[in-house]
């Protein structure tokens, strides 16, 4: 089975780079900026959302499936990234949002005014609602349209009504977006909570609420019928050369997440395990073994330690450099496939935001925060005041700077990319955790080993052999692990 690119870049658009002035990012950004993605040695990169959207769930809302935001230059302006990208053997993922539409869409609006018409029941209306289940945003899930007079189900905000996958109108419509975007040479999608889109027409109650988080529907759901949507979306990119398919398929039940990965259902499924991890080399070891266990040999996951939903990893653990150079050893050495999200090859950490400065109805503004790329005032952007402020420090961790010094963490990801592609091994060969002392996460690559000191303080080890790349300075094989490093060797 084709695993896909080797390491993908995710850029959340509207951070990234504005060429125009309105302080949103946009599309001839990313076109402007391939080349530091092609010096960094990623070979694709993904897109979140950019359609035509209303912005209440930073463009998980989708307007217009066949579009692009006027914002973000409009078609033109992706039809140029695409050929840029191609030019520069990069490829390039959509966002594909397949579980709800925005409440501005036009079948949701000839839904709510038109029950007997084309598109009345592509969404799910009843008399009084028709489930316990809550919001992933809070509150019910269930909405009372003041149009149609019936409530609707929207397992995300008010403003994301969820489409009926039941009706094959919806299957047709939303398998023919995909074709759009595949005949116009996009490389493939990342499907927004693919895991929900199957469902059982009676819309059970919950059996098992969760008194500690009772919001949390999106992690407990499942439905066999997922699977089967999955091999009708899975045939239409198997019908393009050379497509790739990763989902969003966040489980708590993280065991079964590998069943939505096989030759006709996803290439791909994240982990956010390493997300949810503290910074032990205990809990990361235990995350890593858990998604080998439940992969087995044959499958792997899609690696991210950071994106537009979390707060950026070097924010969570402790702000420091030397830990977000660890991490990014152990994301890039494992087996599967590492997502990047942009500004992490930065070293970057989440601004404080007040409460006027955050848009996001969850807060999750911080790792949203605009891409600095030069030193001086606007770090290169056309407006100088974009729609978030800066990252700290954004006059040292910025592209340019970064780019200046060889020692710096852009560096680092620029030769850990470069090993991963020399060495294949860390690409495709099995991956057998080590004994380590505590405070240490140790696993073979094939003829290569990675031992990461998650501790504040040097750990003797065994024979640490040559030492292809480290996370920090690597003195001689004195028989000691320093402090907060991880070291490959072979
Ligand atoms: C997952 C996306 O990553 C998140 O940003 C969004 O709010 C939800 N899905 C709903 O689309």
């Amino acid at each position: 089975m084709s695993s896909g690119p080797s390491v993908v870049y995710q850029i959340y658009p509207r951070s990234f780079l504005d060429t125009t002035g309105s302080g949103v990012g946009d599309l001839d950004g990313v076109t402007a900026r391939l080349d530091h993605l092609r010096w960094l040695g990623v070979d694709a990169l993904w897109l979140s959302p950019v359609y035509p959207s209303p912005g209440v769930d930073g463009g998980y809302d989708v307007a217009d499936h066949r579009d692009v935001d006027t914002a973000f230059g409009g078609l033109p302006a992706l039809d140029r990234l695409l050929a840029a990208a191609h030019e520069r053997g990069l490829r390039v993922l959509l966002d594909w949002v397949p579980n709800h539409t925005s409440d501005a869409h036009p079948w949701f609006v000839s839904s709510c005014r038109d029950p007997a018409g084309p598109h009345g029941d592509w969404y799910w209306w009843a008399d009084e609602p028709a489930s316990n289940w809550r919001s992933a945003f809070g509150g019910p899930a269930w909405t009372r349209h003041p149009v149609r007079g019936q409530y609707y189900l929207h397992l995300f905000t008010p403003a994301q009504p969820d489409l009926n996958w039941n009706r094959p109108g919806v299957r047709a419509a939303m398998l023919d977006g995909l074709r759009f975007w595949l005949d116009r040479g996009v490389d493939g999608f990342r499907a927004d909570v693919v895991h929900l889109i199957g469902r059982d027409p009676a819309l059970p109650d919950l059996a098992d609420p969760d008194p500690a988080n009772p919001n949390d529907l999106v992690g407990r759901y499942r439905d066999p019928r997922t699977h089967d949507l999955l091999r009708e979306i899975r045939a239409v990119l198997d019908a393009y050369p050379d497509r790739f398919l990763v989902g969003e398929v966040p489980l708590a039940d993280a065991a079964a997440i590998p069943s939505y990965v096989d030759s006709t259902q996803l290439h791909r499924a994240f982990d956010f395990s390493l997300m949810e991890a503290d910074w032990s080399a205990a809990a990361w070891r235990s995350a890593i073994a858990a998604a080998e266990a439940a992969y087995g040999p044959e499958r792997a996951p899609a690696w991210a330690l950071s994106s537009h939903d979390q707060p950026r990893h070097r924010t969570r653990h402790g702000g420091r450099a030397d830990r977000a150079r660890v991490a990014a050893c152990v994301l890039l050495t494992l087996r599967g496939t590492p997502f990047l999200y942009a500004g992490e090859e930065l070293g970057l950490t989440d601004p404080a935001l007040s409460p006027a400065q955050r848009v996001d109805p969850l807060g999750r503004d911080g790792s949203r925060a605009p891409v600095p790329w030069t030193p001086g005032p606007g770090h290169g952007w056309a407006s100088p005041d974009p729609w978030l402020p800066w990252p700290p420090s954004a006059a040292t961790r910025n592209a340019a700077t970064r780019r200046a010094d060889p020692g710096s963490i852009l560096w680092l990801y620029r030769r850990l990319i470069s090993l991963r592609r020399q060495q294949p091994a860390l690409r495709d060969g099995d991956l057998t955790l080590l004994d380590a002392p505590d405070g240490v996460l140790a696993y073979r690559r094939g003829a290569l080993a990675v031992r990461a000191n998650f501790t504040d303080v040097p750990v003797p080890v065994a024979q640490r052999g040559r030492v292809l790349l480290s996370s920090g300075p690597a003195g001689p094989d004195d028989g000691e692990l320093p402090p907060c490093t991880a070291i490959v060797s072979a």
